[in-house]
């Protein structure tokens, strides 16, 4: 962990694991939480999201997103929590990675999949932020049912406890 400064935890979700998830890490790291939210927000319908997500990366798009976080310059430590979407970040992720400057900062990454576990997400974030520190990540899995009314993890996760204690972050 870097020293000084504060930490944020940043999030998006669709069915609400890698919400949980941040909400745990927000809560053991005294940190504070921002919801990555897109002004046009992905389908409630399981395959229609599939599918705008997909015809986002294939296309490339930087979804627009609602709100910024107050202040980035104050945090060197952030927690960024997603779903793997097709082997990579969800696009609205690609959006907030380029709307702030990240160099010289850490950033842990949170993963929720369906099998994939990292997929290349993590090669897209570093290529994004080549001046950022990519610390240890964690990958949860985090199958959906189909719906996005409520997570099927667990919370408090025990790994996710586990990796703050070792990354020194759990307070
Ligand atoms: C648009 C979309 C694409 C997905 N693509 C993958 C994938 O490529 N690999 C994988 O393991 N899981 C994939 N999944 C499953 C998600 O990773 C899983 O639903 C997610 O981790 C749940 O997190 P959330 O509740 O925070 O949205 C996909 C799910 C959605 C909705």
């Amino acid at each position: 962990m870097q020293s000084g400064g504060k930490i944020l935890t940043a999030y998006f979700s669709w069915s609400k694991n890698a919400k949980a998830l941040a909400e745990q890490i927000a809560r053991e790291s005294g940190s504070d939480l921002f919801e990555i939210q897109c002004v046009t927000p992905y389908s409630n319908n399981y395959n229609t999201c599939v599918a705008e997500a997909l015809r986002d990366q294939q296309t490339n798009a930087r979804p627009a997103l609602l709100g910024s976080v107050a202040n980035m310059p104050q945090y060197n430590t952030l927690f960024l929590c997603y779903p793997n979407w097709w082997e990579s970040m969800p696009m609205a992720v690609f959006t907030f990675l380029e709307s702030y400057d990240f160099s010289g900062k850490t950033i842990y990454p949170l993963i929720t999949h369906g099998g994939s576990r990292f997929g290349k997400s993590l090669k897209d974030m570093q290529k994004l932020c080549p001046k950022t520190i990519i610390g240890k990540g964690l990958s949860v899995s985090a199958y959906d049912t189909g719906s996005n009314d409520s997570a099927i993890v667990t919370v408090p996760n025990k790994d996710v406890s586990l990796w703050l204690r070792k990354i020194g972050i759990s307070r």
